[in-house]
């Protein structure tokens, strides 16, 4: 399901994005930037690197500069051709972008410094074998609350009902068990606008919320939502993520 959802979207808008306008709100810091910032604090022009699910590839190839090499990995054929017709955009030469179950691949153990994952998949005992000793993993992830409200509304959606599981005291017991050490652990609750009901039903298009999301289908249920949830800054939609970083002992 998942695998058929991102070739889909590689294939109608050639990229991991639609376009859809909106602003973003937050409260307690942007999770993105967080992110973004301790991968760059445990990078290093000596160290290999690992991302998890790179999509499009548009984020692992901004990272190039940092690593002296970068493994993409996906699963999706779709969006590694999007990412590969990207690379060849930016003459980027030390990323390779291959085609791997993240859960069991090919890579002998110990063979990078660092792993990250941007919403991809978080396979940790195959990150702890993957890893060498002193390795770091960084992940965002998506938390529980997320969309929670669009979701009750449409009465589906990814982790549907999960909302009394949270996944960051989750996220962190897997972690400690296996054997890491954690570094960071913080979760950020955000908004984001839509500029109109189209751009919402654009970037529902675009993003596994609803794999199955149906712009005629689902009408009825973006109208309610819309209808409850406009303010004066557009329609809001709530976010929810996690941001770990751990080092291998
Ligand atoms: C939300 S997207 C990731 C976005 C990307 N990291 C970025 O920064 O824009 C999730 C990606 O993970 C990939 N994926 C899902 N399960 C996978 C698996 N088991 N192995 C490898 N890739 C997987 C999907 O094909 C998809 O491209």
């Amino acid at each position: 399901m998942t695998q058929n959802f991102y070739d889909k979207v590689a294939k109608k808008f050639g990229r991991y994005h639609t376009g859809a306008r909106y602003v973003k709100e937050f409260t307690d810091g942007d999770p993105e930037e967080v992110f973004k910032q301790k991968l760059i604090e445990v990078s290093g022009k000596e160290k290999q690197a690992l991302d998890m699910g790179s999509a499009d590839g548009r984020f692992t190839l901004s990272m190039a500069r940092y690593f002296k090499r970068i493994v993409a990995i996906d699963s999706s054929e779709g969006m590694l051709a999007s990412a590969r017709n990207l690379q060849k955009e930016k003459h980027s030469t030390n990323v390779s972008f291959e085609k791997e179950d993240a859960f069991k691949t090919s890579y002998s153990d110990g063979s990078f410094d660092v792993i990250h994952g941007r919403r991809g998949p978080t396979p940790y005992s195959e990150i702890h074998r993957l890893l060498k000793p002193d390795g770091f993993f960084i992940e965002i992830g998506i938390g529980e609350q997320d969309t929670r409200s669009l979701m009750e509304t449409f009465g589906r959606g990814q982790g549907y009902g999960e909302w009394d599981n949270p996944r960051l005291p989750r996220a962190k017991k897997q972690v400690e068990d296996l054997g890491f050490n954690i570094v960071y652990a913080d979760e950020f609750f955000y908004h984001e606008y839509y500029a109109s009901y189209d751009d919402l039903d654009l970037f529902l298009q675009g993003v596994p919320i609803f794999e199955d999301f149906d712009s005629e289908k689902d009408k009825v249920n973006l109208q309610k939502y819309v209808k409850e949830n406009t303010t004066d800054r557009g329609i809001r939609l709530k976010r929810h993520r996690t941001v770990v970083l751990v080092r291998k002992k």
